[in-house]
């Protein structure tokens, strides 16, 4: 059966993707971030997963306000990279794992989790800047990739808890895959920032700090934060982090925490990052 080896929480700034392609990543105020990044490289390099199941959301880059899918799943060989605005980032196209995503797919809805099936999406920062974290700038992405797109652009997102327990339902149709891939999840976005109006440039390091602590220690009590308290305490983007829940779903209940750093500031936002493996 398949394995899941590990799991990574990222944000997934902009800017990082831009400091990264442009080479800007030992600038005065870039430094102190990258240099907390080789521990999560070391670990990916070491784990070296066949596929990643990458938990993010698009910012209006595949969907739009015309069409909302709360968990969307991309099923493709190939996910090319979306033009934000700026051009196209210079990174990799994505390369899926159709078999597995049909898997996923069958063993979720038969589970009651009613995914969106996406055959042809392109994947924005969301996506590519957790990747650039993880493995920096290779040729080609080391693994396949299986994006699993959430809604927490237009109200209302899914609960934490729906996130969690779509985590777990990940994990059976994991533990039930005939493949022997070694698979890697990720939760991405967060941690608190707000990009809009009166509060915007927002960030509560001690809120994030204690959801971290009971993302990895009490996931059941994490999954159970309202979506008021997210956005009060983390700010209107702060809402990603139910994104990170997916993630810890997966995992077994008791993990070890392998790594984690937090830095301020970077961009708009607390930017957290979390490496977990199943204790
Ligand atoms: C920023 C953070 C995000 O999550 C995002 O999607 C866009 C921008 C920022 O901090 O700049
Ligand atoms: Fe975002």
């Amino acid at each position: 059966m398949a394995d899941l080896v590990g799991a990574i929480g990222t944000s997934h700034i902009p800017a990082v993707g831009v400091a990264i392609d442009k080479g800007r990543t030992q600038d005065d105020y870039w430094k102190p971030y990258f240099d907390k990044l080789p521990p999560a490289r070391e670990w990916m390099a070491k784990v070296s997963p066949d596929v990643c199941i990458v938990v993010y959301n698009d910012h209006a880059s595949a969907f739009s306000l015309e069409l909302i899918p709360t968990f969307a799943l991309g099923m493709a060989e190939r996910f090319g990279i979306a033009d934000e605005g700026f051009g196209k980032r210079p990174v990799p196209d994505v390369m899926g794992h159709p078999e597995l995503a049909w898997h996923l797919a069958e063993s979720l809805i038969l589970d009651e989790f009613d995914m969106t099936l996406v055959n042809e999406m392109e994947v924005d920062h969301g996506l590519t800047v957790p990747l650039s974290v993880a493995y920096g700038q290779p040729d080609a992405w080391p693994c396949k990739v299986i994006p699993l797109a959430v809604n927490v652009v237009q109200y209302p997102p899914p609960t934490g808890n729906r996130c969690f327990r779509l985590g777990q339902a990940i994990r059976r149709a994991i533990d039930s895959y005939p493949g022997d891939e070694r698979i890697v999840i990720f939760g991405t976005g967060g941690m608190s920032h707000q990009l809009q109006a009166q509060r915007a440039g927002l960030i509560n390091e001690a809120w994030d700090a204690r959801f971290l602590d009971l993302l990895v220690n009490d996931p059941e009590a994490a999954a159970l934060i309202p979506h008021i308290e997210y956005l009060r305490e983390a700010g209107s983007e702060g809402i990603e982090l139910v994104m990170w829940l997916i993630m810890r779903g997966a995992m077994n209940p008791d993990v070890k925490e392998i790594y984690r750093a937090t830095h301020v500031p970077t961009s708009n936002t607390h930017n957290g990052l979390l490496v977990l493996e199943n204790a």
